[in-house]
């Protein structure tokens, strides 16, 4: 139980890497406030985290952002405290460079950039009185510059940014804010798998470790590591989950 007791609110966890570490943490004791827009798969995760421990649903799109300051003051009122944010939610739309519209950067800054940010400005004050954990997320389609990926990308590396800064000012307040970099099997990631199989086994090759991660198994269990005690001395790191994919320097 390494997180008995503890607070976490994860965005975009009624599903696929989120779902993932919503379970990791809840079997080990955290209360999970489950942030989503779909509330069919928010209902069953709320269900499943129940079985653990006491978890809350709020249906919610984090693109508004009056919503991401509600949610972590009724996390806060309802439970007295925060210790984790995981900042997971994520929409885009691929397309080349020269496609990419206005209304794609709008998406990908408006679900992944801007709740991040907001997410780790309305929890500051809390996450500085518990001395608390921020697990941001980024991706190899940043890291790297894949192509049909502008729009992604740079939202994702904006995110990047902005978890070193905060790292940086929030170091000596004790709050540790680290990123995940993965690559894993989720319900977006099967259908693309099933409409094309031989894209998906030349990705399969690409990979040194040959398979996809699980998301609770492979990605909730760092992030339950970043969550716990256990890394207390890390922060400002993108970890890389990604079966060897990308080897940062
Ligand atoms: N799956 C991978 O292999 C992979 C690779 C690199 C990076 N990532 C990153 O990991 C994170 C999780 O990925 P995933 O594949 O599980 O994503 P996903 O698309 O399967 O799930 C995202 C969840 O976020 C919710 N969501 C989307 N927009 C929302 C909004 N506006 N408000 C509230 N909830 C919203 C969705 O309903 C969904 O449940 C994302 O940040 C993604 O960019 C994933």
């Amino acid at each position: 139980m390494r997180l008995k007791g503890k607070v976490a609110i994860i965005t975009g966890s009624a599903s696929g890497i989120g779902r993932g570490i919503a379970l990791a943490m809840a079997k080990e004791g955290a209360h999970i406030a489950i942030v989503d827009v779909n509330e069919q798969k928010g209902k069953e995760t709320l269900a499943e985290v129940n079985q653990y421990t006491e978890g809350s649903l709020f249906i919610r799109d984090i693109s508004v952002q009056e919503n991401v300051y509600e949610i972590v003051a009724e996390v806060t009122k309802t439970f007295g405290k925060l210790d984790i944010l995981v900042n997971n939610a994520h929409a885009s739309r691929q397309a080349s460079f020269v496609d990419t519209t206005q209304d794609l950067l709008d998406l990908s800054f408006g679900t992944g950039f801007y709740p991040t940010f907001h997410f780790m400005q309305a929890a500051y004050p809390e996450l500085k009185k518990s001395r608390g954990k921020v697990i941001n997320f980024a991706s190899g389609a940043g890291l790297e510059g894949q192509v049909t990926q502008t729009s992604y990308a740079a939202a994702k590396e904006a995110i990047r940014a902005i978890s070193r800064v905060a790292a940086n000012e929030w170091g000596p307040d004790g709050i540790n804010v680290n990123l995940i970099s993965p690559i894993a099997l989720t319900p977006g990631v099967e259908q693309w798998r099933d409409s094309a199989p031989d894209l998906y086994d030349a990705m399969i090759g690409r990979i040194p470790l040959r398979r996809l991660g699980d998301p609770e198994q492979d990605i909730g269990h760092v992030a339950l590591f970043l969550a716990s005690d256990d890394s207390n001395y890390i922060t400002g790191q993108t970890i890389m989950v990604d079966g060897g994919s990308i080897k940062l320097r």
